[in-house]
């Protein structure tokens, strides 16, 4: 399945050609409150978008629920979508995951575009179709695979981003450069996350996109080398659904960089993966991250959270580890004492 992401020079003109090529009957944009304010004034006079019917959801992936899926569903019925008309999702993850749901469920299915604003979501969340909501606690519970047709990528939004979530979504590119090669994993941790150089940040925005986008062609599914870009996530997704269960939210990527200090230390002892670039990768996420705090009374709360996950078959808590920088294995399975001796490592390191 090919997936079609334009690294935008000029938005405006390839949100117009991405328009022109689905000759929608109707056009929506979804987006949030945060994204209406700060980036839609450099979309609201593209002349195929000033037409288009306006869908806002509130902001953060606290309003990534049914309540919101509904109101989208409501608007577009209201204004009257049909299985020929066009959602565009502009924003963050949350944005481009729950309306790709959106579209991909109205009517059985109408095409959507995703214009992500967040640096999360242009090197992650709005590539590859995975589309969803939250449920009952849990993470992107009940969603869709489907690809959107376009990808529209413009670097110039990630100025508009809080350094949170700049390292939010450099999370995800640090886990492209741990699945792809030393070199790119060595530019990544040298990159100064204090002070943003914006234009190194493009080249690198669009490289780690380009490791995402071939590896949700060659496995649209999961079924196998895609399983690669859940690394730091089994972890990752049980902090965040923790910390969110204890009032305390933490950004996506905030958790996978924290999760990725575990994995990657299953990854040392199960598969011979570099205990100095543990350290390295490490060291950087303590500089850039903090610490998450939770105790050994947590422990199982939290493998009870990673049962949960999506990537599990029955019985089993499945983990991608590493055996060297770019060198992946997919499938792999740690015991509740394995997990118990990795958080252990995480909260004493
Ligand atoms: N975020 C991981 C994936 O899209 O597969």
């Amino acid at each position: 399945m090919n997936q079609n992401v334009i690294i935008s020079r000029n938005i405006a003109a390839d949100i117009t050609a991405a328009v022109s090529a689905i000759t929608p009957d109707r056009v929506f944009v979804l987006t949030d409150q945060t994204t209406l304010e700060c980036c839609w004034p450099r979309l609201c006079d593209v002349a195929c978008l000033s037409a288009a019917q306006m869908i806002t959801i509130p902001p953060t992936d606290a309003a990534k629920t049914l309540d919101s899926l509904t109101h989208v569903w409501a608007a577009m019925q209201d204004g009257g979508a049909t299985r020929h008309s066009l959602l565009i999702n502009i924003g963050g993850g949350m944005v481009t995951d729950l309306g790709g749901f959106a579209a991909s469920t109205f009517k059985r299915g109408m095409a959507y575009v995703n214009v992500p604003t967040t640096l999360l979501s242009m090197v992650d969340a709005s590539v590859g179709g995975k589309t969803g909501i939250n449920f009952r606690g849990l993470k992107n519970e009940i969603g869709v695979f489907n690809t959107p047709h376009t990808v529209i990528l413009d670097t110039q939004f990630l100025r508009t981003l809080d350094t949170e979530n700049i390292r939010s979504g450099y999370a995800e590119m640090l886990k492209h450069g741990l699945i792809s090669d030393e070199q790119t994993l060595a530019e990544l941790l040298r990159f100064d996350l204090e002070n943003v150089d914006f234009t190194a940040l493009a080249d690198m925005v669009a490289r780690s996109v380009a490791v995402k986008q071939r590896i949700v062609t060659e496995d649209p599914h999961e079924h196998g080398i895609r399983k690669a870009l859940n690394l730091g996530h089994t972890v990752g997704h049980a902090f965040e659904s923790f910390a969110l269960a204890q009032n305390r939210p933490i950004l996506h990527g905030y958790a996978v960089a924290y999760g990725l200090i575990p994995e990657l230390y299953l990854a040392a002892t199960r598969c011979g993966f570099p205990t100095q670039c543990l350290h390295q990768v490490e060291a950087f996420v303590r500089d850039n991250y903090g610490h998450f705090s939770f105790g050994c009374k947590h422990y199982d709360s939290l493998i009870d959270l990673m049962r949960h996950d999506k990537k599990n078959t029955a019985g089993t808590i499945n983990f991608t580890l590493l055996a060297a920088v770019g060198d992946i294995r997919i499938n792999q399975t740690a015991t509740p004492d394995d997990i118990r001796e990795a958080l252990d490592y995480y909260r004493e390191n």
